[in-house]
Formats: C-alpha cells, structure tokens, sequence
C-alpha cells in the first residue's frame, strides 16, 4: 500500500490504460512497456525544455515499485530535475489508479537523461530557461 500522503513530482504528462496486449506471460502489465510510456512523457518534457529534438542517453536509478495490471489507468510525470550545456536529467513517476477507479499508487520512477540534438543528429545547446516561451515556463512552474 502507498503512503497516503505522497504526492507524484512533477507535471502529469501522459495517460493511457494498460491492456491486455501489454502482458508478460504471467499477466501483468510487461516492465518494458512501462519504460516506453516512461521514455514518451519525459521526451515530451525534454523537448519542451529544449525547444528542439531530444534523444535518451542514459537511464538511471529505474525502480519497479509494484505491478502494473490490466485496466490500470497509468499517469506519468515528469520534471527537469537538472539541465546541463546539451543533456538535461528528467525524473519520472508512473502512478496508477488501479482498474480505472480504485486506490493511487506509485509504481515505478526512474531518471532519463536525454540530449538536445540539431537537424543533423549533433548535440545542440539547450536555452537558458529565461529564454523560453511563457507557455513552457508555466508549464515548469505548475507543480
Ligand atoms: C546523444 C548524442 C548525439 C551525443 O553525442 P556525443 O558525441 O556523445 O555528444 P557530446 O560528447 O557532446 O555529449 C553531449 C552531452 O550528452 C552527455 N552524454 C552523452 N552520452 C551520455 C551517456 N551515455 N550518459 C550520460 N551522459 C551522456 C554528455 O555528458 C554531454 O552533456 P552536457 O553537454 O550537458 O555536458 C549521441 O550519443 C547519440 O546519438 N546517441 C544515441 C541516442 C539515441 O539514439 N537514443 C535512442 C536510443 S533507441
């Protein structure tokens, strides 16, 4: 059981329902599918905070808490928890409400790390946060 007083970090980014597609063999919902949903919503947030593409380098500290199932709505969020001259760190938290309606709980969390990338594929330099349109700032500032 989760504590009842903890809070998801960040900004919900994404949802969607677990389904019965996204299974391991013994019918929960397979860790990797979970890491994709994880990967989307932090390049969502990387490529706001970059204004440009974004690519993942690196994962770190990636925790399964509990188990995902069937017919959980899975929330991701998301926030910058560091920016560097080209990479910047996203911390990420999956949080479910079990079979749509029931209990929140926190399954996993983990920290990607992506690189602001050109057209050509090069690391590029990410802008400095004043930079940024209102609309990314407030989006920052929200949680
Ligand atoms: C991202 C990429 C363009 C960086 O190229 P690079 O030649 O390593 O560039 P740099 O050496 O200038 O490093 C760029 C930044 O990334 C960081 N970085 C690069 N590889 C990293 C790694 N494996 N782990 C942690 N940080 C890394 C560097 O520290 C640097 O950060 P900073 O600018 O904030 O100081 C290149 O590594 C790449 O294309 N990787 C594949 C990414 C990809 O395809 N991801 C999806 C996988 S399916």
């Amino acid at each position: 059981m989760s504590n009842p007083d903890e809070k998801a970090k960040g900004r919900l980014t994404t949802r969607t329902v677990a389904m019965p597609s996204d299974t391991n063999p013994a019918g929960d919902i397979f860790g990797g599918w979970v890491v994709s949903q994880m990967d989307i919503a932090a390049g969502i947030c990387a490529g706001q905070r970059a204004q440009s593409r974004v690519v993942t380098v690196a994962l770190d500290g990636m925790s399964f808490i509990r188990p995902v199932k069937v017919g959980d709505i899975l929330g991701v969020y998301t926030c910058v928890e560091s920016v560097g001259r080209t990479s910047m760190n996203i911390l990420v938290e999956c949080w479910v409400r079990r079979g749509r309606i029931g209990q929140r709980e926190k399954v996993t969390e983990g920290m990607f790390k992506f690189v602001a990338i050109n057209d050509e594929g090069k690391a590029t330099p990410i802008p400095r946060e004043e930079d940024l349109p209102d609309y990314v700032n407030n989006n920052f500032h929200d949680h």
